[in-house]
C-alpha cells in the first residue's frame, strides 16, 4: 500500500512539470486529489487493511495530501505569474509617448457617442465665452427643488421620478440645474455665463426613450436687461453650431418653476425637413430644448438681485442629441456597455 503512495507522489511530480495552464492543473488536481481521483481510491481500499496498516498508511496519505497540495498552490501562483506577465507585455502603454501617438498604439479605443458630443458642445460654449461648471450627484433638497422653487408639490418630488436617500434629505439629481444655483453661489457677481454637463437619474420604467440614467447640459446666462429676443438669438446661433447649418426652431409656452415665462423650445426636423416622419411624429417639430427667463426667486436663492439683474437658462438633453446626431433608436444601448455598440464610434 505504501508503495501505491509513493509511485502516485512520483507521478504526481512528473505530471505537475508539465503543467503549464489554469487548465492543467485543474485536470493535475482532479486526478489525484479530486473525489474520484489516484489518492481518493488508495484511501478507499484502505477499508480492507488491519487497523494498524490503516492508521500508518492514512498518516502518511495525509501528510502527503498536504504536500500536494502545497505544491500546487506553488504551481498555481506561478502560472498566474506567468499570465500577468504576458498580459503586461502584451497591453503596455509607453506613457512617454505624445497623446496622438499614444492613441494609435491602442489598437481598439474610442470615446462614448455621449462624450464625444459633450466635448463638441463644450467647444463650442466655450468660444461663446461660457465657463464650464461640475457638480455633484448627490444633492440635498434644496439644491435640487427648493432653491429652484419647485415646491413641495410638483410631481418630480414623488418617489417613482426621484431616487431618495433613506434619510429622506439627500437624493441623486434629478436635473443639472442643481448647478444653476451652485453656479450662482461660486460666481456671486454678475454678468456670467456657464454651463453644467453631467449625468441625471430618475426612477423611471426604461424604454426606448426612457432610462433611469442619462445626460444633461444646463446653461445659465446671468446679466443687466437680459430679453426673450436674447434668448431667442443665442438658442438659434447655439443650434446652427450644433447642426452644422440654419436651423428653424419655435418656442412653445411650458411650464417649469424655476423659470417665468417658460419654453419649449423645438427645431423643425432635420430628417423629413418639416415635412413630417416618423421621427418628429409627423409633426414637422422636434422638442430639444426647455428653456425660459430666470425665475426672481431663483436669483434671489443663488445670492443674486432680482431688482438689478436678470437672464435665462436651458437645458439640453444630451442623449437625444447623440441619437439624433448618429441614428441611435434605442436609448438602452447607450448604457449597455457592449464593445460591438461601442466600437461604431472609435475613432482610431
Ligand atoms: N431641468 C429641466 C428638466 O430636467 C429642464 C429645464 C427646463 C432646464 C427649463 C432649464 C429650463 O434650465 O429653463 O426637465
Amino acid at each position: 500500500m505504501i508503495e501505491k503512495l509513493k509511485s502516485l507522489e512520483t507521478s504526481f511530480k512528473k505530471v505537475l512539470k508539465e503543467t503549464d495552464t489554469e487548465a492543467k492543473l485543474a485536470d493535475l488536481k482532479a486526478r489525484f486529489l479530486g473525489k474520484k481521483g489516484e489518492l481518493s481510491a488508495i484511501l478507499k481500499s484502505l477499508a480492507q487493511a488491519s487497523p494498524e496498516e490503516r492508521k500508518t498508511l492514512g498518516q502518511a496519505a495525509n501528510e502527503m495530501k498536504i504536500r500536494l497540495t502545497g505544491k500546487m498552490d506553488e504551481a498555481k501562483g506561478a502560472i498566474e505569474r506567468t499570465i500577468i506577465d504576458s498580459k503586461l507585455a502584451a497591453d503596455w502603454i509607453d506613457i512617454t509617448l505624445t497623446g496622438s501617438q499614444r492613441a494609435r498604439s491602442v489598437k481598439e479605443s474610442g470615446l462614448h457617442p455621449v462624450t464625444i458630443v459633450q466635448r463638441e458642445l463644450e467647444d463650442i460654449f466655450l468660444s461663446m465665452g461660457f465657463d464650464i461648471l461640475d457638480g455633484p450627484h448627490i444633492e440635498n433638497d434644496f439644491y435640487n427643488f427648493t432653491a429652484l422653487n419647485i415646491p413641495e408639490t410638483h410631481p418630480a418630488r414623488d418617489m417613482q421620478d426621484t431616487f431618495w436617500f433613506k434619510d429622506m434629505k439627500h437624493l441623486l439629481r434629478t436635473h443639472t440645474s442643481t448647478i444653476q444655483i451652485r453656479g450662482m453661489e461660486e460666481k456671486k457677481y454678475p454678468p456670467f455665463k456657464f454651463v453644467a454637463p453631467g449625468k441625471v437619474f430618475r426612477s423611471e420604467a426604461t424604454d426606448a426613450s426612457h432610462e433611469a440614467v442619462f445626460h444633461q447640459m444646463e446653461g445659465m446666462l446671468i446679466g443687466r436687461d437680459i430679453t426673450v429676443a436674447h434668448l431667442i438669438y443665442f438658442e438659434k446661433t447655439l443650434l446652427s453650431e450644433i447642426f452644422k447649418r440654419d436651423v428653424e426652431i419655435r418656442l412653445r409656452p411650458g411650464f417649469f418653476p424655476f423659470v417665468e415665462p417658460g419654453f419649449e423650445l423645438d427645431i423643425q426636423c432635420l430628417i423629413c425637413g418639416g415635412k413630417g416622419c416618423k421621427v418628429c411624429k409627423q409633426t414637422g417639430w422636434v422638442e430639444l430644448l426647455p428653456c425660459g427667463m430666470t425665475h426672481p426667486n431663483v436669483l434671489r436663492h443663488g445670492g443674486i438681485d432680482p431688482e438689478e439683474y436678470n437672464g435665462f437658462a436651458f437645458g439640453l438633453g444630451l442623449d437625444r442629441l447623440v441619437m439624433m446626431r448618429y441614428g441611435i433608436n434605442d436609448i438602452r444601448l447607450l448604457h449597455s456597455g457592449s464593445i460591438d455598440f461601442s466600437r461604431q464610434f472609435a475613432t482610431c
